[in-house]
């Protein structure tokens, strides 16, 4: 049902991590009313407050760190984008991060900042608040938002669909009522974030499950560079610790969590199962290789002397003093000592909805911005700090242009939702989540197989042909997660099948290979 008096907004913004508030924010300052809506009920549910290592700079030499981005992604990043991205870095952490919301980052004794280095980085250039910089930043962007005059901010909240008409998006159609509630818009900006929720083991909130990759999709929006799925290589290893001769009583918790590639690069150190450093065999730069090559080494050496430990001994500084929220969260699994045990999990979707410049999407009056868009910044594997700067850059960009686009909302049909059943059967969601993981965890990881990636698309149509048969009658939004979920692995998996090229995070491997052995549980049923 429609409402009497329909919604509307200028701009309307879905997501609320770095790039979603950099929208409103720049939307706004054009004069645009904005509605921001957000599925997340605080902060930690965007991606953007569980991001560590800080947000790159270009510390006087662009060049630097344009080349640094391309030889990351193996040279497959786009160079245009590239160069958006590095020329407007700066103005934009200066104007936003800095002067409009007054971000303490970390300075040396001299009051200089004190810039940290990442795997890939050819020198120290990133911002960082100890290593917990993603929070610093956008707990006060989203608090200016919410009191700027022109904004609005809606938590809890979700987009089930976008309102399309004669090939215009129009808004979207939210979860706020049984039969979901129109929200029309001049123009759209899919903030939405990233796809963790998709794999068992992520570094992103249990929200991300790449709703506005799909929405988009579904309308008919072009995506691209979806195999590029990174692998950060440094997330704690519940099960090595459990295992390990360094599991105490203390463990409070066992989820696994980021230790951030800053570690690395400010000294610390892979060790093996033999207490052996390994990097040095799989690449001259060793610990600071390319995140998608120590990825493959870690898992490799994991798989053959039983683990890999992260040792904070040879850091410069002290660790507990340095990275007090690592230190805190090592606490809490029961970690003693300097020696982290560490498995590589998924971390960040380089590809997505494709956008130009400005954030726009394939479809009139659709922008999109931050993870769940491929810009071709990233190419096939993406540069260490530089996802927060990506999301800042295109989501001013993105905001401008759609503010300055002049679309008025228009009141067109909306999806005709019918809750006539309201009743998910209990567990429904959730069990098919579970086979939905352990599809992409085995078939579509950080090794693909063509056999296995055309299983598992055939497993992933069934699945999303058993959600579509429930979606008909119910407007539940863990349902609609399960069915973006679903559409996104398609796409993840349609990607990976037509590439037969080893590059950056998308690695496969031939018949002969160790990985392709059969997995151990099928993960069709
Ligand atoms: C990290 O702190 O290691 C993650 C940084 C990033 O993914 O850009």
């Amino acid at each position: 049902t429609q409402d009497a008096t329909p919604e509307t907004a200028d701009v309307l913004v879905v997501g609320s991590g770095i790039a979603g508030c950099a929208a409103a924010l720049a939307a706004a300052r054009e004069g645009a009313e904005v509605l921001l809506l957000t599925k997340a009920e605080k902060p930690d549910g965007a991606s953007t407050d569980w991001a560590q290592g800080g947000i790159s700079t270009t510390r006087g030499d662009p060049e630097s760190l344009k080349r640094d981005i391309l030889e990351a992604s193996d040279g497959t990043a786009d160079p245009d984008a590239i160069d958006v991205l590095v020329e407007h870095a700066d103005d934009a952490v200066e104007d936003v991060l800095l002067e409009t919301l007054g971000i303490e980052f970390d300075e040396t004794s001299e009051g200089e900042f004190d810039y940290t280095r990442e795997a890939a980085h050819s020198n120290h250039r990133i911002l960082h608040v100890d290593a917990a910089t993603g929070t610093h930043i956008l707990r006060p962007f989203l608090n200016y938002v919410d009191d700027h005059d022109r904004i609005e901010v809606r938590q809890d909240t979700a987009a089930l669909d976008l309102i399309t008409h004669e090939g215009r998006v129009h808004g979207v159609l939210t979860d706020e009522e049984p039969d979901g509630h129109p929200v029309f818009a001049g123009t759209t900006v899919l903030a939405t974030g990233g796809i963790g929720a998709l794999y068992t083991r992520s570094t992103n909130p249990d929200d991300a499950t790449g709703d506005g990759i799909a929405m988009a999709a579904l309308a008919g929006a072009e995506v691209e560079d979806m195999e590029y799925v990174q692998f950060h290589p440094t997330a704690y290893d519940c099960e090595a610790q459990r295992a390990s001769r360094r599991s105490g009583d203390a463990a409070e918790r066992d989820d696994p969590f980021l230790l951030s590639e800053a570690l690395r690069g400010e000294g610390a150190v892979l060790r093996n199962g033999h207490g052996e450093r390994f990097m040095d065999d799989y690449h001259p730069d060793a610990e600071l290789a390319p995140r998608d090559i120590v990825a493959r080494a870690v898992e490799t050496e994991r798989e053959e002397t039983g683990e890999v430990v992260l040792d904070v001994s040879t850091l410069e500084g002290e660790f507990a003093e340095e990275y007090p929220a690592i230190a805190e969260k090592c606490r809490d699994r029961g970690i003693e000592g300097d020696e982290i045990p560490v498995a590589p999990c998924e971390h960040f979707l380089c590809g997505g909805i494709a956008v130009d410049e400005n954030g726009r999407t394939s479809l009139d009056r659709l922008y999109a911005v931050g993870e769940c868009v491929r810009t071709g910044v990233h190419g096939a594997n993406r540069l260490a700090s530089t996802s927060l700067l990506e999301g800042l850059v295109w989501g001013l960009r993105a905001g401008e242009d759609a503010a300055d686009s002049g679309a008025e909302p228009e009141v067109v049909e909306a999806p005709d939702l019918r809750n006539s059943d309201p009743d998910l059967p209990e567990r429904f969601a959730a069990e098919k989540s579970v086979r939905l993981k352990r599809t992409m965890d085995e078939y579509l990881g950080l090794e693909r197989d063509p056999e296995e990636i055309a299983r598992a698309s055939a497993v992933l149509r069934r699945l999303k042909g058993e959600v579509d048969a429930y979606i008909r009658t119910r407007t539940a939004r863990d349902l609609y997660e399960l069915r973006n979920a679903c559409v996104v692995t398609l796409l993840i998996a349609r990607a990976a099948g037509e590439n037969d090229e080893s590059v950056g995070c998308h690695y496969v491997v031939s018949d002969g290979d160790e990985a392709t052995a059969e997995p151990e549980s099928p993960a069709d049923d």
